[in-house]
């Protein structure tokens, strides 16, 4: 069976990749490469002993889409296409608006078209905003506090809309959490460039030299250390969580909601420490003021993932520790 991933070159969608394909699925990526590689799916490849198909172009491009549909019977979309980062949204809406946005009414466009009604998006834990209390479940309240939050939002409420005018559609509306680590071949992983934009990354840079000491953004938060806590989920478990989303589209679902996290939270400093440790490095780090919008702590409840899906996260946060850092090393 085909399956269409858009944003397969980048780090959750090439590590869902090689699950898809482990799993049996036939993969057909699309992706512009905007924040990402073609070697990406040499290396998927490479891991699994099995063909990508790959188109190299835009999702809000409606002929390519359509070229696409055509040529292959897709079952099911997987779609990560997006921009990604807080910080630039603020700085540049409406490249987020028009990008998130407009990638997903094209893609939902052409799957009426041709009459493929299975999707699983990549939402993300930030449309809960500022949680009213711990830990999160899927029916808490939702808002956000920048554009990129905002566009995670409103594709959330568009594939809402559609189900509502056409119940034949199967939705997974999958929230993660906060998504560390590599693949334990070392061939694909994370390691963005410039400065990065979450914590794993940095600490990587730290602890190969590449930036000089990490900032920790308060020490003064009502958490047991005082860092901000959060909940890291390991790459691949969070991959095995799209095949299980997946499976329960094409049984024929109805539209649903799934937080993917592990349940518990560690704060910036453990998790510092931990890598220092399994890695045997060293994280030089210096405490700084809060950054405004951050919130003290923010870790999932999964249990409705397990009772539906059958999902649950498997390893831990020194697997994760090890596997993004030996990602970043191999590949030097
Ligand atoms: N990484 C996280 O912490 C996190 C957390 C929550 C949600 N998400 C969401 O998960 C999805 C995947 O995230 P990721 O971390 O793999 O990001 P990523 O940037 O590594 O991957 C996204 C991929 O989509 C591609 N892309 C972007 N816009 C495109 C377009 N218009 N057409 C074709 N390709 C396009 C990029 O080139 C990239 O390969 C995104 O939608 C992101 O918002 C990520």
């Amino acid at each position: 069976m085909k399956v269409l991933v858009t944003g397969g070159c980048g780090y959750i969608g090439s590590h869902t990749c090689v699950e898809l394909l482990e799993a049996g699925y036939e993969v057909v990526v699309v992706d512009n490469l905007c924040n990402s590689k073609k070697d990406v799916i040499q290396q998927i490849e490479e891991i699994t002993n099995k063909k990508v198909i790959f188109y190299q172009g835009d999702v809000c491009d409606y002929a390519l889409l359509n070229k696409i549909f055509a040529h292959h019977e897709i079952a099911a979309v997987l779609h990560f296409a997006g921009l990604k980062a807080v910080g630039e949204s603020v700085s540049q809406p409406l490249r987020y608006y028009r990008n998130n946005i407009d990638s997903t009414l094209t893609l939902l466009e052409v799957m009426i078209k041709y009459n493929c009604k299975n999707i699983v998006f990549s939402s993300s834990a930030t449309v809960y905003g500022t949680p009213k209390s711990l830990p999160i479940k899927e029916d808490f309240p939702l808002s956000t506090t920048n554009p990129y939050g905002s566009t995670k939002l409103y594709i959330e409420g568009i594939l809402k809309d559609l189900y509502i005018s056409d119940n034949d559609w199967n939705i997974a509306i999958l929230r993660y959490f906060n998504p560390i680590g590599a693949h334990k071949s070392g061939l694909i992983g994370e390691n963005p460039n410039g400065i990065p934009n979450n914590l794993m990354p940095y600490i990587i840079k730290v602890a190969t030299g590449e930036l000089d000491y990490l900032n920790i953004y308060g020490n003064d938060y009502d958490t047991p250390d005082g860092t901000g806590v959060r909940d890291y989920i390991h790459i691949v478990d969070l991959a095995k969580g799209h095949i299980k989303a997946l499976d329960k589209v094409l049984s024929g679902s109805g539209i649903d909601y799934y937080n993917l996290g592990t349940g518990k939270g560690y704060s910036v400093l453990e998790l510092v420490q931990t890598f220092e440790k399994v890695n045997n490095v060293k994280v030089p780090y210096q405490v700084t003021s809060r950054r405004p919008g951050d919130i003290a702590a923010c870790y999932a409840d999964p249990s409705y993932a397990y009772d539906k899906l059958g999902w649950k996260a498997e390893l831990g946060i020194e697997e994760m520790c090890r596997d993004g850092y030996n990602y970043v090393i191999k590949n030097k």
